[in-house]
């Protein structure tokens, strides 16, 4: 039998643990150990849930909460986001609970109206209206889009603790639910994972978030989001880490994505590589084989983006024509991109590649060295590793 999980007096953790997920939200994150999907149950006068949990986990969620409250009916619901992962389980919580009161952004409300029961009497609230539940004091904090425009999240005052949603989630999948039994940098690592490739179009609304809850006023000692571990010893490195994600801020670091069928393309990766790697990191990827998810990471905080495609009859190739409207989407700021290509009869595809970057929001760095004709040979690449070197060294 599952149990509810206390984290604090009078508050628990009654959320599911799916182990089997190796995609989350469809196809666009592959991830390696599964997710949780975290709600908390809280026990006063009245009993507040805070999210519920994708429905397939509702009967682990609904046996968590009656470990706790056995038959008495909970009063309140928050629903901090529509998305299906956090709501899709309230259809069956209100068969089990059907005088609940549910509490969403107004954003929020009309996303449940639509995805879910288009006449039940939602109630919208707004930043820093308040709940009182008996001796707690709910505050919300609408955080649009991050990652929807619905996202809010909740402040209870008196236990000190902020329930983010999505906002500072991970996929770290634990029977410890805290991240004082894990090192900083694996929670840094899986924090930023998360940030890349569900939050990073939102970078200025994080921002802005962050710097709202500094000036608040807000006394935490806890933050409790929606997947993965609930932070409380490395909050500071946390915040920190999010103010460097919103951002973008980036290290001497190049990133190389490319694909190839017969290597010419990805010769010219690699000699790419070998210049630029005498005065920076360097990462290269051919991105038929490898995650999306590896991929979002390491550009995140790379200066420079290269991207090569070899030319299929007069195209790239799809996978980095896909890759590069996928970057349209990220809102990329602060970085600089470089296309390069081998071609065998139609030279045209580089210039296609520029114009997509460019409109992806990159400043481009162009050279006639990197449309190369077949197969690059030794004197080809040699010139390529002193033109990465140049590249390299004008970021110093
Ligand atoms: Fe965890 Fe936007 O859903």
């Amino acid at each position: 039998m599952t149990k509810a999980i206390l984290i604090k007096d009078n508050i628990y953790w009654v959320g599911a643990r799916d182990y089997n997920s190796r995609n989350f939200h469809g196809a666009i994150f592959p991830i390696e150990e599964g997710t949780t999907y975290n709600a908390y149950l809280v026990i006063d006068k009245e009993v507040t849930l805070i999210d519920t949990v994708e429905l397939q986990f509702m009967d682990e969620m609904l046996e968590r909460i009656k470990s706790v409250i056995k038959d008495q009916p909970i009063d309140n619901v928050i629903i901090q986001h529509g998305e299906n992962d956090h709501a899709s389980g309230f259809t069956e919580l209100v068969k089990h609970y059907p005088n609940i009161k549910a509490y969403a952004s107004k954003a929020g409300v009309l996303c449940m109206q639509k995805q879910y029961f288009k006449d039940f009497p939602y109630i919208p609230v707004k930043s820093y209206d308040t709940l009182k539940t008996g001796e707690f004091t709910l505050t919300f904090l609408e955080m649009p889009l991050i990652h929807w425009p619905d996202n809010m999240l909740t402040f209870i005052s008196e236990a000190k603790i902020i329930f983010s949603n999505d906002a500072f989630g991970q996929h770290i999948i634990s029977s410890r639910l805290f991240d004082t039994y894990l090192s900083w940098d694996y929670c840094y690592q899986k924090a930023k994972d998360y940030y890349a490739n569900i939050v990073m179009p939102y970078g200025l609304q994080v921002s802005k978030k962050l710097m709202e809850i500094a000036e608040s006023g807000w006394e935490f000692d806890m933050i409790a989001p929606s997947h993965g571990v609930i932070f409380k010893s490395y909050l500071p490195q946390l915040i920190s880490a999010y103010q460097e994600f919103s951002t973008m801020a980036s290290k001497p670091k190049a990133i190389i994505i490319y694909d190839s069928v017969w290597n010419n393309t990805q010769q010219m990766g690699e000699a790419l590589a070998e210049g630029l790697g005498e005065s920076m990191e360097v990462k290269i990827y051919k991105i038929s084989i490898t995650s999306a998810n590896i991929i979002m990471k390491e550009l995140l905080d790379s200066q420079v983006v290269l991207i090569g495609s070899g030319c299929y009859n007069n195209i790239m190739a799809p996978s980095i024509a896909g890759f590069i409207e996928k970057l349209k989407s990220m809102r990329i700021t602060n970085k600089k991109a470089i296309a390069f290509s081998s071609y065998g009869w139609f030279p045209g595809i580089l210039a296609d590649m520029n114009e997509r970057l460019v409109a992806a929001g990159f400043e481009l760095i162009n050279s006639p060295l990197l449309n190369q004709n077949y197969a690059p040979n030794e004197i080809d690449l040699e010139k390529l590793q002193e033109e990465g070197k140049i590249i390299g060294d004008s970021f110093k």
